[in-house]
């Protein structure tokens, strides 16, 4: 990309640990970032910081697991600062227990974030795409939604589903020069995973061949990639980020 010609990506919970990595990234290949935060006390703080550290980036508030909030969040980015061309689908939050003991609210919840958002982010930029004859979509799953775990029904439904929707909508959309495309990243070292007790994170740690956990930069990295023009015939795919935990 011509970095004078820079395009608008909005990143969906863009104040968490790989939200911010990815907003980093994307500001240093030259993008236009715009981030979206469902909590304002923490955003304030993290908008600041990140003007300190030299990235210039925006923040709009919205809550991606709602239809309406979501579709006036994006109206709003488009009036002030100019059409999505790249979406990145990142927000996402865990409410981890057995099925047995799972609530509907718990259910709904997870899913409502981690799946429907995308629905709800991509409905309402996918038009503007279509009528440019461009556009990237980059969907953030999991390696939990590829092998399943204990106490994330939820959140594992809610990862595997993504991979269908990328899959499909790459197909409606793969002669418009949009491209639909998955990540799933396995345990990155993101202050939520670093906070977990040492003897647990032994355990998480040696799960993994490579013997370490991922860097949030390693995930940004890839997302950077596939914002790019060089990914440009990559389309319906998933990338697996996990330093060997899950082969298939
Ligand atoms: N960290 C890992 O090891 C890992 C591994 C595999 C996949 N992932 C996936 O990667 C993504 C980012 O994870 P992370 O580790 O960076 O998590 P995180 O630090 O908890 O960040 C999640 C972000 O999502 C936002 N969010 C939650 N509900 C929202 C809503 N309704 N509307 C808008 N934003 C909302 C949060 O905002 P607030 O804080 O304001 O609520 C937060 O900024 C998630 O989809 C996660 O499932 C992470």
């Amino acid at each position: 990309m011509d970095k004078h010609n820079k395009r608008v990506v909005l990143v969906t919970g863009a104040t968490g640990g790989l939200g911010t990595a990815m907003c980093k990234k994307l500001y240093d290949e030259g993008f236009h970032v715009v981030g979206n935060y469902y909590t304002k006390a923490k955003a304030d703080a993290w908008l600041e910081q990140m003007k300190k550290d030299g990235y210039n980036v925006e923040l709009f508030h919205g809550d991606v697991s709602d239809f309406d909030s979501t579709a006036a969040m994006i109206k709003k980015i488009e009036t002030d600062i100019g059409p999505i061309d790249t979406l990145v689908n990142n927000a996402g939050i865990t409410r981890d227990m057995r099925l047995i003991n799972m609530g509907k609210d718990d259910w709904n919840a997870v899913i409502n974030t981690n799946l429907n958002s995308v629905f709800n982010c991509t409905r309402n930029v996918l038009q503007g795409m279509i009528d440019r004859k461009f556009g990237r979509i980059i969907n953030i799953s999991s390696v939990n939604g590829q092998r399943g775990q204990f106490g994330q029904t939820n959140y594992s439904a809610a990862k595997a589903g993504m991979h269908g929707f990328t899959k499909s909508l790459a197909m409606e959309v793969a002669k418009l020069g949009i491209t639909v495309n998955t990540i799933s990243p396995g345990y990155i070292a993101t202050d939520m995973v670093m906070a977990v007790p040492e003897k647990v994170l032994t355990q998480i740690v040696a799960q993994v061949p490579m013997g370490r956990l991922g860097g949030t930069e390693e995930v940004a990295h890839l997302v950077s990639f596939l914002a790019s023009d060089k990914s440009s015939f990559i389309t319906g795919s998933n990338y697996s980020i996990n330093g060997g935990q899950h082969v298939y």
